[in-house]
């Protein structure tokens, strides 16, 4: 059972004392926000507040999942979409467990060596521009999602969104920033100019650039006109008029403008998916999560299979001891991902043995509580390194409604801002999906090239994920909403969110703000937070022979819901965020200063 624990005076100056200074002054060490009614948590206030606006007007919370998206797509630009794809596990209030795949594919005319020149990667290729996007599957997946489940009207989820993109909403500080950062080149000390790749594409720079070429500041209001009249297309004519309609002529007629690939045909051809859902179990738990081709699911069930023969609760969280045997599992699960996970319609991937606990067991037997594994030697027959690390940005959101229904939404274009293309007279933005992909066939090197086969570019298919939206129950109640942005490091954000909440006993809070590490088996190299890494957990992790190091100020973004006993959830905007809130149900669509 979760305890949910109130936090003392005590535990509030500890809490103070133990977080770096942007934690200290940002977040306030409470429990989470409570609704017995329902709640929405999400990166971007007004998009939460348009998903608990729909729970209040008797939608459920597939309805909620649904509009908070499409409102994610107008106030979070560089992760929300409907130009990128994404998955959603959705558990009914009856306990019944699905998901829905509504990742991007590979254009038809796609081929494995499409992103390398001269025998060589070119990684601008698909960091940007009009090769970089797979063939979009938000609207589709989202539709089909309401097909199933939706209580409201299609229209009427959709319709927020048209209202935020229209009407415009209040930028706040974090999000002219960043907007700033993709149409001005920042001037280094060096005398070289970084950022400002948006401004490169004219038809974002009408889209996201100020009128008048200034800079952004909070408190201006961004309106997105194009957009507005999409989002409005798709209210009313559904998500044929994306793919078949005006929206797909759009982006057929700028792709083959602009050297890209994408033809109607791939649009008209692209369908979501709904599949069973991975599961495994955990201390009396049940997990359920995204099969392939996320990696997230499995792993995560792995890591927590294999965690399952040790008692870390009485080692304690933060402990050189449990962090060991959570990094031995990380490293693990991972190379499995690098095994053998792919596209399941092009690949045949092992599901039941990577899932069995009897896998978790063999892997566990090369585990030393006083020594650190190699992870070469342990993956000596792929001999490999992982490519550069994925960037940060891609987004998720936890919805429950007052009947116990839960979504775990996690979608992405990729990198922030995609493709940074943004589709003339559409006004959306294209993802970059098609890095996720093993670029250079059968060239495996440990410079960090991968050319194993299971995820290697054909037409038709979906690039491997890590996207790890998840649900944890218990005695058939939903217990734990959560996933996360990251790229790789997301299949181990979630899994430390899993296990402070089911091995640990923190509430959603304290869950969601503890220090984050990553391992992904190669590099073999332990990354935590900067400035979260205690200097003596450092060095004992250093003396079992861990090769550690600080990573990024911020790991994730891990949006959760946990519901205790008493049936209360407790909602959660992760504090590594600036404008993230849990919105319970009843709040009224803002466009509005974000806020927690
Ligand atoms: O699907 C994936 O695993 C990546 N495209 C996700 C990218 C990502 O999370 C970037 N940042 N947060």
């Amino acid at each position: 059972m979760v305890q949910v624990k109130r936090v003392g005076r005590l535990g509030l100056l500890v809490a103070l004392l133990a977080f770096p200074a942007r934690f200290a002054t940002e977040t306030a060490p409470d429990q989470g926000v409570p609704s017995k009614d329902g709640l929405v948590a999400c990166t971007s206030a007004p998009a939460c507040d348009a998903g608990a606006a729909i729970l209040a007007n008797g939608g459920n919370a597939v309805d909620a999942a649904v509009a908070t998206a499409f409102a994610l797509a107008v106030t979070h630009p560089s992760a929300g979409n409907i130009g990128g794809g994404g998955f959603m596990v959705v558990r009914s209030a009856g306990g019944a467990v699905t998901t829905f795949d509504y990742r991007e594919k590979a254009p038809g005319k796609a081929t494995r060596t499409m992103f390398m020149r001269d025998g060589k990667v070119v990684p601008a290729m698909t960091n940007e521009g009009y090769l970089a996007p797979g063939v979009p599957g938000t609207v589709r997946g989202l539709a089909l999602a309401h097909k199933r489940f939706g209580r409201l009207p299609w229209k009427d989820v959709v319709m927020p969104a048209v209202q935020l993109a229209e009407d415009g909403f209040v930028l706040s500080a974090a999000l002219a920033r960043s907007l700033n950062a993709q149409l001005f080149p920042n001037e280094r000390e060096d005398g070289t100019a970084a950022g400002g790749v948006m401004a490169r594409y004219p038809a974002s720079k009408t889209a996201y650039g100020k009128p008048g070429g200034e800079k952004w500041a909070a408190g201006d209001r961004l309106v997105l006109q194009d957009l507005g009249r999409t989002l409005r297309a798709i209210a009313t004519g559904g998500p044929d008029v994306f793919y078949k309609g005006w929206i797909a002529d759009r982006i057929a007629e700028d792709m083959a403008a602009n050297g890209g690939i994408i033809t109607k045909k791939d649009l008209a051809a692209y369908r979501a998916k709904e599949r069973a859902p991975v599961t495994g179990t955990f201390r009396g738990y049940d997990i359920a999560g995204m099969p392939p081709p996320s990696s997230g699911g499995v792993a995560l069930i792995e890591m927590l299979n294999i965690l399952e023969a040790y008692d870390l609760k009485s080692k304690g969280a933060a402990s050189a001891d449990a962090r060991h045997l959570e990094i031995e599992a990380m490293r693990r699960a991972y190379l499995d991902r690098a095994r053998f996970l792919g596209d399941p319609d092009f690949v045949k991937v092992p599901l039941p043995a990577l899932l069995s606990k009897p896998h978790a067991r063999e892997l566990a037997s090369t585990i030393r509580a006083d020594k650190a594994s190699s992870s070469l030697e342990l993956g000596k027959d792929i001999v490999t390194a992982p490519p550069a690390q994925e960037p940060d940005e891609t987004t998720h959101f936890s919805v429950i409604d007052r009947d116990g229904m839960a979504v775990s939404n996690t979608y992405t274009l990729e990198g922030g801002y995609g493709s940074r293309v943004v589709v003339k007279g559409a006004g959306f933005l294209l993802n970059n999906e098609m890095g996720d992909f093993n670029k250079n066939p059968g060239v495996t090197l440990a410079d960090g090239t991968i050319g194993t086969p299971a995820n290697l570019i054909d037409p038709g298919k979906r690039m491997l994920s890590s996207m790890t939206p998840v649900i944890v129950s218990k005695h058939g109640k939903v217990v734990l909403i959560t996933g996360s942005p990251g790229g790789r490091t997301i299949i181990n954000t979630v899994f430390q969110v899993v296990l402070n909440v089911t091995e640990f006993g923190m509430n959603v809070r304290e869950a969601v703000d503890a220090p984050r590490m990553h391992h992904q088996w190669l590099p073999d190299t332990v990354t935590f937070e900067r400035n979260r890494l205690p200097e003596e957990l450092k060095q004992k992790l250093q003396a079992l022979g861990h090769t550690v190091r600080e990573g990024a100020a911020l790991q994730g973004d891990a949006n959760s819901i946990l519901i205790d006993a008493e049936g209360t959830a407790w909602g959660a905007a992760d504090s590594r965020s600036a404008d993230g809130k849990a919105s319970p149900a009843g709040a009224r669509l803002t466009s509005t200063a974000p806020g927690k």
